[in-house]
């Protein structure tokens, strides 16, 4: 029963943000801000591509695109950990296609949810309708994209390949456990001026991922929330 509910209440969900309807910013004067990425012609062709493939909106997805810009001359590879059926991982290979991409998901759906902090909005399965040979294969012309199934971070490649640098980790895992081992692992791998950003911070169905950023940047400097519901962290070298 609450499997049904969980999963009807995400549909709802990834409709509305996909429509943009999570965001009406307007000011005292009740005038809109700009819609940058209705005019950034670049940009749009990227979405055209991966809107039928990603849980994100529009308005998200623009973010991650003008932060993957900033990391474009920095070194290190990038990682996103929460692909489902590759969005926004060719988002960020369409950007950094210089570099080298590790992409990490079960394709089996969300892995065991934290009792305290996801298991009213998430079960284990959710998202489980993907597929990893489909991912594989939107990949296969780009070599240097890596795609790694398994429960992150024990699907780590523990090999002398594995990047020891990142600039940029994008963090889409909707639970508690999942956002914390993404920061203990990328976070002191992250080269200065090298940016994570987590999805669903800001969501009242992800709490679990709200807790493990507060509970891990407390105290650091460089990371500020943004009205999209997205989180931001950019390195700075403390
Ligand atoms: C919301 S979906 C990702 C959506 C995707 N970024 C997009 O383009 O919109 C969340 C994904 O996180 C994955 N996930 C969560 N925790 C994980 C973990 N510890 N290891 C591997 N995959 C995980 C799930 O399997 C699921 O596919």
């Amino acid at each position: 029963m609450r499997n049904a509910r969980t999963i009807i209440l995400n549909l709802i969900r990834r409709y509305l943000t996909r429509h943009g309807y999570t965001l009406a910013h307007t000011n005292i004067s009740g005038v809109e801000p700009l819609k940058l990425w209705m005019s950034d012609t670049g940009f749009l062709m990227i979405w055209d591509e991966i809107c039928k493939k990603t849980m994100i909106d529009v308005s998200r997805a623009y973010m991650i695109y003008q932060l993957l810009l900033n990391v474009r001359h920095l070194k290190g590879a990038a990682a996103e950990i929460g692909v489902w059926r590759g969005g926004t991982a060719q988002l960020i290979s369409s950007v950094l296609y210089h570099k080298m991409i590790y992409l990490f998901d079960t394709f089996e759906g969300l892995p065991a949810v934290s009792p305290d902090f996801d298991k009213n909005f998430h079960c284990e399965g959710e998202f489980g309708d993907t597929c990893y040979e489909d991912v594989k294969n939107l990949f296969a012309q780009q070599d240097y994209v890596k795609v790694i199934k398994g429960v992150f971070p024990g699907s780590i490649e523990k090999n002398n390949t594995y990047p020891r640098e990142f600039c940029f980790v994008h963090v889409d895992v909707d639970l508690y456990q999942s956002a914390k081992d993404s920061c203990e692992h990328f976070y002191p791998l992250l080269v200065p001026g090298g940016v994570m950003i987590f999805d669903d911070y800001g969501f009242g169905t992800c709490p679990g991922v709200r807790q493990a950023v507060d509970e891990f940047f407390k105290g650091k400097h460089g990371h500020f929330y943004l009205p999209t519901g997205q989180y931001v962290v950019i390195k700075n070298g403390d």
